[in-house]
């Protein structure tokens, strides 16, 4: 591994991509988002009719699979299956549902920690997920482990449905946040959980601006990196688009 490489795990909702690609931003590293990927698999596997819970299927469905991903600075990552891109397509409900299924089967995890670790050769690198500090990068320059109460991450969500006119009442989406971070933790392979040597950041009471601030503090102080000037409307569009569903 060359070049430094920033970890980022923690519970959906914590608000780690628009933090995880405002840090990348500033540091000018390449921004990996590993959820997109998961997603990718499972909409793949959607697409070919696969009984999701048969786990050989879905191993079995990896090699039909072309999956690339494009690491744009200052953009967000772009997910293609073959030729098809998939960016938008992976945000749906349905495939959020269909994710733990997915993620749960060994295969799938060795195939996309095999392609995070090749893409994190070059390092220079803010990649995000639940498994990246303790499994995928263990050696990472910087590790934090981001969090929020579960009450203050259901709000968020709920928020961000009610902004998008979904309709859905913040008790569901407080089951369904409780749903997530149960099937997150307890997975065998690659579940969430907070590295040792991670830096603990709560996201509860600050805003995404302020713990990307946080991080960038840790990145200058402990890896003397340094920090690019950004133009303040690009900084404005990244954020507008990267509020997405995590
Ligand atoms: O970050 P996200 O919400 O887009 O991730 C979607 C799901 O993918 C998440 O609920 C668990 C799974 N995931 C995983 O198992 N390992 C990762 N490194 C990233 C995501």
């Amino acid at each position: 591994m060359s070049g430094n490489i920033i970890t980022i795990d923690g519970p959906s909702g914590a608000g780690k991509s628009t933090i995880a690609r405002l840090a990348a931003l500033r540091l000018g590293l390449r921004y990996l988002d590993t959820g997109a990927m998961y997603r990718a698999v499972t909409l793949h596997c959607m697409r070919r009719g696969i009984h999701l819970d048969q786990p050989k299927e879905i191993a079995g469905a990896l090699a039909g699979l072309e999956l690339r991903v494009e690491l744009v600075h200052e953009g967000p990552m772009r997910v293609f299956i073959g030729t098809d891109e998939v960016t938008g397509n992976i945000r749906t409900q349905e495939v959020t549902r269909n994710i733990h299924y997915v993620a749960d089967v060994t295969e799938v995890r060795n195939y996309l920690v095999d392609m995070q670790r090749k893409i994190g050769a070059n390092g220079d690198l803010v990649t995000e997920g639940r498994d990246q500090g303790t499994l995928v990068f263990p050696g990472a320059s910087l590790k934090v482990y981001m969090f929020a109460t579960p009450a203050v991450r259901a709000r968020r969500r709920f928020n961000e449905l009610k902004e998008r006119g979904q309709d859905a009442s913040y008790e569901e989406v407080l089951e369904d946040v409780s749903k997530r971070d149960y099937l997150d933790m307890g997975r065998e392979l690659g579940g969430l959980k907070k590295a040792l040597d991670a830096v603990e950041l709560d996201t509860s009471e600050l805003s995404p601006d302020q713990v990307a601030e946080s991080i960038v503090k840790l990145a200058k102080s402990r890896l003397k990196m340094q920090t690019r000037k950004i133009d303040k409307s690009a900084l404005e569009a990244m954020k507008r688009e990267s509020k997405k569903q995590d």
